[in-house]
């Protein structure tokens, strides 16, 4: 049975939440970009970047984990979107796989909180209100067999953004 009731809903800036991980929205190379990337690697500090380079890149679907350094999170983890092309052609089954891999990776570092970014719905494209429907169910299956978890908190940093979140939510808790 799918669980939402450890999934929050916040609207900011992901780099200033005090949580074990955050997640970043990163490109294969792993060497920083813009958005939530580019807000991240500032907040982190060189140190992030540094680690980065030590990983040799990272496929889309995947994810990484690296230290946090100067931001409150204890943990990075990169992983890369899916670029929407016409939602045809595996973007969603790459999209599920950044969460759940995110999620595993989450798991294996003893991580009890963790806040995802909108992936792939900014440069990457990706409609918002598929994204989400895919970020919030994804999550809630995984949640269901995973209680080692205790919060996830997906960020938005638009006002729209977090609506799509907010009715979604709203309706998957009310079963439609
Ligand atoms: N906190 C939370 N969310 C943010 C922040 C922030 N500080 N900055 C941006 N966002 C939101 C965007 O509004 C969008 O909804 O994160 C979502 C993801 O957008 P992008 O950062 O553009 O990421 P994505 O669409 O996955 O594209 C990834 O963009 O920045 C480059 O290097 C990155 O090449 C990669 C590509």
């Amino acid at each position: 049975m799918p669980d939402l009731s450890r999934i929050e809903l916040r609207q900011g800036d992901i780099t200033r939440l005090s949580v074990d991980a955050i997640v970043n929205a990163a490109n294969s190379s792993l060497l920083g970009g813009g958005g939530v990337d580019g807000a991240i690697h500032r907040a982190a500090g060189p140190e992030l970047l540094a680690e980065c380079r030590t990983l040799g890149g990272c496929p889309a679907g995947e994810a990484r984990i690296t230290r946090g350094y100067r931001l409150p999170a204890r943990y990075v983890i990169h992983t890369v979107g899916p670029v929407y092309s016409d939602g045809q052609s595996g973007e969603p089954e790459l999209l599920r796989s950044c969460y759940v891999n995110s999620l595993t990776l989450a798991v294996e570092q003893g991580v009890r909180t963790i806040a995802f970014p909108a992936i792939s719905c900014g440069v990457y494209g990706y409609p918002m209100q598929d994204a989400a429907r895919i970020a919030l169910g994804t999550t809630a299956g995984f949640l269901a067999t995973s209680p080692s978890i205790e919060k996830v908190i997906f960020v938005q940093f638009g006002h729209e953004a977090q609506q799509v979140y907010e009715r979604l939510l709203k309706d998957m808790r009310s079963g439609i």
